[in-house]
């Protein structure tokens, strides 16, 4: 039967037996593939360079060299070429052991014409599809830094600009401003911060998600990076009638990682402590560290989180329904912690209590410098 579904292609066959490479050409030039034969193994090698077959049989045992290390050779220099290996009876574990090494199916002697149209079918749909989803992964990439470059210039760029033009109006011109006017600046200037907030959390995910975000790992001191938090949040925390207390341990181990990622996640966490906990409550923050890990925690006497919906809070745009829902917020903090925690080996855990309050432990490897 004469199989005209699969789009011709170039076929290499590597096999020292002349019978065998007569009936594939045979079987494949009717269904019309190009077909190129070969008994010995280095010739076989130098056809594939420069043929660029897109498919090639390779006998797994030839007298001249291993069927087993063009199989290697060629799935390493050639990433696009599918790979069938040609075997004799009853080694499937040679067969297995080539798939490991880059071979796509396996063809076992002896087979019919029909057999070695079918497995020459499938590679060829493998090698489509594959190809396909290699040109949507690029397309995927490179939309994705399309994306933080429109976001970066159209978006964020006015939104700081119109800022600027508001800072600017209130010194030249806040004689002029009667009370009401004074609120509705202030409000909109309410409503930039949480617009410029979700920029810039957009940012962050897009250039973790497309692996270009600054992730330069040293050894450093979670301590310094957590009294530098303390110390941006403190004025919001006297803002909102907050005390945040800081207990950590003298000399803590040093951990592996990113100063300006980590200072965003303690800045996140604390930052979801102070909205998330009335006025009058408390936020506190505690180092520990074992043989293995250093923990940090973040405790506040908040309003809590359900426990089924736990689960949820890293997942993005994800904000528990409530009365806290008044705070502003995208819901793209806690996706860019955990994303962040993972980059660092890390793990979260969260512990919470409706109308008690909230606790999250970070948890990270500690160094140890020989
Ligand atoms: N300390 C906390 N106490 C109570 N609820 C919390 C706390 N931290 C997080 N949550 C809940 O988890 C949700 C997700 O938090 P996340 O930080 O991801 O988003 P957000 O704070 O709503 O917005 P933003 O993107 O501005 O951070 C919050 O909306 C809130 O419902
Ligand atoms: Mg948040």
């Amino acid at each position: 039967m004469e199989d005209r579904d699969s789009v011709p292609a170039r076929i290499l066959i590597i096999d020292d037996e002349a019978s065998i490479l007569d009936g594939c050409r045979q079987s494949l030039e009717k269904s019309g593939h190009t077909v190129i034969t070969t008994s010995e193994g280095p010739e076989g090698i130098r056809l594939a360079r420069e043929k660029r077959p897109e498919l090639a049989f390779v006998d797994l045992k030839m007298p001249s060299c291993s069927g087993m290390d063009i199989i290697e050779l060629l799935s390493r220099d050639l990433p696009d070429i599918v790979l069938i290996v040609i075997t004799g009876y009853a080694s499937i574990v040679s067969a297995v052991e080539a798939m490991k090494k880059g071979a796509y199916d396996y063809l076992p002697k002896p087979f019919t014409p029909d057999q070695i149209r079918a497995v020459t079918k499938r590679g060829l749909e493998h090698r489509s599809l594959k190809i396909e989803a290699d040109r949507l992964r690029e397309e995927k990439e490179r939309m994705e830094k399309n994306f933080i470059t429109f976001v970066s210039h159209e978006m964020r760029s006015p939104l700081v600009t119109i800022q600027q033009y508001i800072e600017t109006l209130k010194v030249i011109a806040s004689d002029c401003f009667t009370d009401e006017s004074k609120e509705i600046i202030d409000r909109c200037e309410k409503r930039l911060q949480n617009l410029h907030e979700l920029v810039e959390h957009w940012l962050d995910l897009a250039r973790i998600e497309n692996g270009t975000f600054s992730e330069a790992k040293v050894p450093l001191s979670l301590s310094s990076i957590i009294e530098r938090s303390i110390e941006e949040l403190t004025p919001l925390c006297l803002k909102r009638e907050l005390t945040l207390e800081a207990h950590l341990k003298n000399s803590l181990p040093k951990i592996m990682g990113d100063q300006e990622s980590l200072l965003r996640v303690f800045t996140n966490i604390i930052g979801n402590a102070t909205k998330y906990t009335p006025a009058g409550g408390k936020i506190c923050v505690d180092t520990e560290y074992d043989d293995f890990y250093i923990y940090a925690s973040i405790t506040d006497t908040g309003t809590g989180i359900p426990q089924d919906k736990i689960p949820f809070i890293f997942e993005p745009f994800f904000r528990v329904k409530g009365k806290d829902e008044r705070q502003k917020g995208s819901g793209l903090g806690l996706t860019f912690v955990k994303k962040i925690m993972d980059a660092h080996d890390g793990k979260i855990e969260v512990c919470s209590q409706v109308g008690v309050g909230t606790t999250f432990t970070l948890k990270f490897p500690r160094l140890y410098e020989l």
